[in-house]
């Protein structure tokens, strides 16, 4: 007991202290500015920053890694693709442009369908089309810098001479979309998420998933809900199962996901 009110007397001393000294002592804080290296200053930048850029890319704005991951499955891994970019450009169904495999990487994110791995087309096209989207515009819209930036990363990850140069002139701040800003509208929620990247929705062509334009003349709002935190719980006739990410749920604002979910359910 003698112990308990130790602990009180002593927690109470401590919060009134911190209350005076914030209060009194210290002139009222404001919200710190953003940290430095959010505006990168090309000028200084280093190869090292810059590959470091490239994975944040891949890993984050970019979404490859809602398609490139070995858990779906449907899309090739890129861990050794700096390497195997100067092999496809040799491939007797390659019918591109590059003569490098720095080029091939880049062609590959500009123009998807100009070689697509064998196994990996859109069903029904024998190859010849991708479904991977165009990273370069719409939804994923990335700059050439950041392109760069993708294929420096790709080629360190595989072990070969990063080929890439750095960006000459400061280019153009990008506007990132901070996971802390809740999106306001079904696009912008479908746009912050990459949905899009695989399903045909709010204006984006994905190619992966079933069409959810007219999504909600079929389906309620409990199968939609379901659909997005447990995909496998049901699964769409003639996709495969195990594609579409299962952590959505964990990753979208509540708020988020009920702008998502009514927006589905009218589209019909
Ligand atoms: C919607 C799914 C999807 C997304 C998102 C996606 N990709 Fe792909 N990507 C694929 C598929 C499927 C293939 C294989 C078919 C082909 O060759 O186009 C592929 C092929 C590639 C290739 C050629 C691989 C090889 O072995 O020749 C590269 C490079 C690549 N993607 C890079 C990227 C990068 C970088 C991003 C993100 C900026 C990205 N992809 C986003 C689905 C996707
Ligand atoms: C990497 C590709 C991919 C991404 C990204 C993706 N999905 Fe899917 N989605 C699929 C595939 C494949 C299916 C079909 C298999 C299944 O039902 O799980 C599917 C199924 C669905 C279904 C069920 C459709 C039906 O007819 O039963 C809904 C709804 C859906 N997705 C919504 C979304 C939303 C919303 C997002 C973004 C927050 C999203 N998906 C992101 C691939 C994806």
């Amino acid at each position: 007991m003698k112990t308990f009110l130790k602990v009180v007397i002593f927690s109470v001393a401590v919060i009134l202290f911190y209350a005076f000294y914030a209060n009194v002592m210290i002139p009222q804080v404001r919200p710190a500015p953003p940290p430095a290296e959010a505006k990168l200053d090309m000028g200084s930048l280093t190869m090292e920053q810059f590959i470091h850029m490239g994975d944040e890319i891949f890993h984050g704005k970019g979404t490859c890694e809602l398609c490139h991951n070995p858990v779906g499955g449907r899309a090739p891994l890129l861990d050794q693709v700096g390497k195997i970019a100067e092999e496809r450009i040799k491939d007797p169904r390659y019918k591109g442009k590059a003569k490098t495999g720095e080029e091939y990487i880049r062609e590959s994110m500009k123009e998807p369908s100009t070689f697509v791995v064998a196994g990996f087309g859109v069903k029904g096209t024998n190859d010849t089309q991708s479904p991977m989207p165009v990273v370069t515009s719409g939804a994923i819209g990335l700059k050439d810098f950041e392109v760069d930036a993708v294929i420096a990363y790709f080629q360190q990850k595989a072990g070969v001479t990063v080929t890439v140069q750095l960006p000459k002139e400061t280019p153009k701040a990008t506007e990132e979309t901070h996971v802390a800003d809740p999106a306001k509208s079904g696009e912008e929620v479908v746009t912050k998420y990459g949905c899009g990247a695989c399903h045909k929705i709010a204006g984006q062509q994905g190619a992966l998933g079933p069409d959810l334009t007219k999504i909600g003349a079929k389906k309620n709002k409990d199968y939609l809900r379901r659909a997005v935190l447990n995909p496998n719980a049901d699964i769409a006739p003639g996709f495969p199962a195990g594609m579409m990410p299962p952590d959505f749920g964990t990753k979208m604002l509540s708020g988020e996901f009920e702008i998502l979910i009514d927006y589905m359910v009218k589209s019909k």
